[in-house]
């Protein structure tokens, strides 16, 4: 195992409940309810997707101009700027900080591959960016989670193989996106939903090198 590949919302930090209250609050705007359920679908993809599956709910696709639904999404992301303003050290999630110190000891590299244009922001805010060995930049992609290509590039920045990594994910979609990747996927969460992952444990807590470790030397066999 040379290389951890980590999305962030939901596994360094809690800022997927953030994304979710943002999104409920401008759902509620436009008389559209979103729940927990509907929001799993929300997790690891992109903005302007998010935004066209909630209109897609309330039956609004065709009601807005692509500029007005560019200014919904730029609304949106406001509420979530606001409510990220105030993140630091101590939003890291369980366990996260001694596994990534424990990692960079090993010498496994250690990238991101978040499909959130504010992750940059939230690794500094956390103080977690000088760990990171690289940053996938998920504007520069063309295609999103569940499509491989976040993960695939995150492997080539590192200059490592597929089979060299271990990916690890909150979100459906992410965990087709590592496995369609062909790397070994472990995913924080709920096993009904994200029962394609090699493993999945219920907290972060439970990201320790002896588990990923055992779980890549698995996948290769
Ligand atoms: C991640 C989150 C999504 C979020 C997306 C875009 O994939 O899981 O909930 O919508 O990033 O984030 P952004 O910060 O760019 O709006
Ligand atoms: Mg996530």
């Amino acid at each position: 195992m040379k290389a951890v590949l980590f999305d962030l919302d939901g596994i360094l930090t809690d800022t997927a409940d953030y994304h979710y209250q943002a999104w409920k609050k401008l759902g509620a705007e436009l008389g559209i309810e979103l729940d927990e359920a509907f929001n799993e679908q929300l997790k690891g993809i992109s903005r302007t997707e998010s935004l066209a599956l909630i209109l897609a709910k309330g039956g609004l696709e065709a009601q807005f101009t692509v500029a007005e639904k560019e200014a919904l999404a730029t609304k949106k992301n406001e509420v979530y700027k606001k409510m990220i303003e105030q993140m630091s050290a101590k939003d890291i999630l369980p366990g996260i900080k001694t596994l990534l110190y424990e990692l960079k000891e090993k010498g496994v590299l250690l990238g991101l591959a978040s499909a959130s244009q504010n992750g940059p922001v939230i690794l500094e805010k956390l103080g977690l960016e000088e760990l990171f060995d690289t940053i996938v930049d998920p504007a520069k992609l063309s295609a999103g989670k569940p499509h491989p290509e976040i993960f695939e590039t995150g492997a080539e920045q590192l200059n490592v193989s597929v089979q060299e990594c271990i990916g690890i994910e909150d979100a459906a979609a992410g965990v087709q996106s590592i496995n369609s990747a062909g790397m070994a996927a472990i995913a924080v969460g709920d096993e009904t939903t994200l029962g394609a992952a090699a493993k999945v444990v219920a907290s972060t807590n439970e990201l320790t090198v002896d588990l990923l470790t055992a779980v890549w030397a698995e996948s290769v066999g």
